[in-house]
Parts: C-alpha cells; structure tokens; sequence
C-alpha cells in the first residue's frame, strides 16, 4: 500500500492531494486564483507564484488533517508551466521529503493529466490512445506501458485551450475562456458561420488553431451587432470538431484500443458528448474536477513512477519547457 502526497503549481491553480495506491483519493483540495487573474483577461505569472506562495503550506496542512500524514513519497510538477510557479511547489516538495526523509518524485504535468483516469472507477488497460488537451498543449499520445509515450501529433500554433481562452476575450467573455464559451454557446447556433478546422483536411495528427481565432477575430469586424451565442457556439463546434477528426484518424492508424481524454478541454460537454456518441472504441474521460489541474493526478503518476524506482534528488529542478516524450 502507498500513499502519495502529489503538489500541482504549474499554472494558476494551487492543487495539493493524497493518493492511495496511485488509485484512490483520500484527500484532494484546490485553491483557484481564476478570479483574481480574470481581472487582468489571464494569467499573470507574478501574482501566481506569490498565490502559490501564500496557500501552500496551509493546504497541505488542511489535506493531512483530513487523511492522516503517514506519507511514503512527495511527488510535484516540475514542468512545463510557470517557471516561478513550478518553483513554488517543486521546493515545497523538496522541503517536506527532507523533513521526513521521503523519497522526492518529480512528475510531468501531461503525465500527471494522463493518470488522472486511474482515479476512476474503471481506467483503462494498457495500451491506449490519450488525447491531451489544455491551456498549453494539445496532443495525442500513443501510451504503450506505463511512463512510456509516443507523441503521434501535437498543435503547430496555439493550443485548443488557449483558442478557447483567446477567443472568449475577443467576445469580453470572462477568463478562462472554456467554460465561458461552452456557457454561451448553449443558445447559439452551431451552422451559424463555418469556421475552419485547420489542418482537419490534412494527413498528419497535428492540430492548428490560430486561424480559428483569426477567422472569429475577422468575423467579429464584418458582423454589425454580432451575436454572442452564435459566434461561441460556431467557434466551439469548429474547435470541437478538429479534434474528433484528430482522435479518429490516431485510433484507426494505431489500431490502439482504447481512448483517453484529459485536461482542461476534457471538460467540455460537446467534446465529451461527441466522443461519447462517436467514438467506437472505450472512452475514458476523468470527471470535471480532475480534467483541469489538481493535485490528485500528480499524486497518481508519482505512485507509479515511485513503484517503477523513479525518485530525484534534492539538486533536481523545476524546467519550464520540456516534452513528455
Ligand atoms: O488543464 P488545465 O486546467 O490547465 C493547463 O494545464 O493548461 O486547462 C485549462 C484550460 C483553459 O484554457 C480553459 O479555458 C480550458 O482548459 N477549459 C475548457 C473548459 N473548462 C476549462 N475549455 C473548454 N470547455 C470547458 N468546459
Ligand atoms: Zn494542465
């Protein structure tokens, strides 16, 4: 039996967790800084870093009172993200493993969104095809064994999240964009405009989203008195719409078995009715509250990396940008 404590700073939310048996949650507490970054239409790095600064250490204290601190291994984010914000947590980590002379983990913030479906009922087997999709990337990824990945197609520009959050902002919609848009879009008309889906018609598995924000951004100049609804919800069928291109092309060229979704975008109902309604093979998408970050999902990739040996020293770093594979 394990039991790990995971630290999520990457970005904007301040998520600390423990994870039994890289399976189950028996403490999970999120502090959000949304609302004071929506002041400023996004994240600024400054003030996240000192909001980690402020929460951490009471979280941390709040989620031990609740599950007991007999801990086996500290396991935090270190990377991509936020260089200070990584920081905050990465040392946090490193501090508490010291005191208690706890094994560190060091985990991937993508691989800690992957494992986030093994704190579900019913996670799927090895092997399976992840679709990734947040903030910052938005990838698919061949997961063959366990901290294995082959990356078959990533975005060349912004990431779907990140249209989402740019496109709310183009229609004064409040940050983050997702769940604003995905709001709005519900009485708006789909067929409305036709929005292009780019690289959808192309033979790769790569994404591209920034002529989707281009084409909104040019629709909103040509419309006189443009309709909220209608834009949002033709943005989103567009945005939606490639990545379902995307998904079938990976699982009919990979023949993998089974579909994962996680990230912020996994949140999002029409992806997940579409993958629901159109997908042949098994879906697994993790509830809301572990598709965007949380400490849960760190907990459960740093179980397995520490059941397969993998530990860090104390030297070992944040890094801001770095591939999963
Ligand atoms: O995974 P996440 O919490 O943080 C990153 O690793 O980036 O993802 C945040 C992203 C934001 O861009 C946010 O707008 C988007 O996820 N998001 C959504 C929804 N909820 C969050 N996008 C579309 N529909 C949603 N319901
Ligand atoms: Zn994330």
């Amino acid at each position: 039996m394990s039991r790990i404590l995971g630290i999520e700073t990457s970005c904007d939310e301040t998520g600390v967790a423990v994870v039994e048996d890289g399976r189950h949650i028996l403490a999970n507490k999120l502090a959000s800084q949304a609302s004071e970054h929506a002041l400023f239409g996004g994240v600024v790095p400054e003030i996240a870093s000192r909001r980690h600064t402020e929460v951490i250490s009471q979280l941390t204290g709040e989620v031990l009172a609740e599950c007991g601190d007999n801990i086996d291994a500290v396991a935090a984010t270190y990377g991509p993200g936020l260089m200070g914000s990584l920081l905050v947590g990465v040392n946090f980590a490193k501090a508490f493993a010291y005191a208690r002379k706890l094994p560190y983990v060091p985990v991937h913030h993508l691989e800690g969104h992957v494992f986030s479906v093994f704190l579900t009922d019913e996670p799927p087997a090895f092997p399976f095809l992840t679709l990734i999709v947040s903030g910052g990337h938005t990838c698919l990824v061949a997961c063959r064994k366990p901290h294995e990945y082959e990356l078959l197609g990533a975005t060349r520009d912004d990431a779907v999240g990140e249209s989402f959050d740019k496109v709310a902002r183009l229609l004064e919609l409040p940050y983050p964009g997702g769940p604003s848009i995905q709001k709005a879009a519900e009485s708006g008309d789909p067929e409305a405009f036709m929005f292009p889906r780019g690289m959808g018609s192309d033979d790769s598995l790569d994404f591209s989203y920034s002529g989707l924000k281009t084409a909104v951004l040019y629709a909103l100049r040509q419309e006189n008195g443009w309709n909220v609804a209608d834009i949002a919800a033709s943005f989103q069928a567009a945005a939606i719409d490639l990545l379902l291109i995307k998904v079938k092309r990976a699982l009919k060229e990979t023949r993998l078995p089974a579909l994962v979704a996680a990230g912020g975008v996994a949140a999002n109902r029409l992806l997940r009715e579409r993958l629901t309604a159109e997908i042949g093979e098994p879906v697994h998408v993790p509830p809301l509250s572990l598709c965007v970050d949380n400490g849960a999902m760190i907990a459960a990739a740093g179980a397995s990396r520490w059941a397969h040996g993998y530990t860090a020293g104390l030297s070992s770093s944040a890094c801001a940008t770095i591939p999963l594979t």
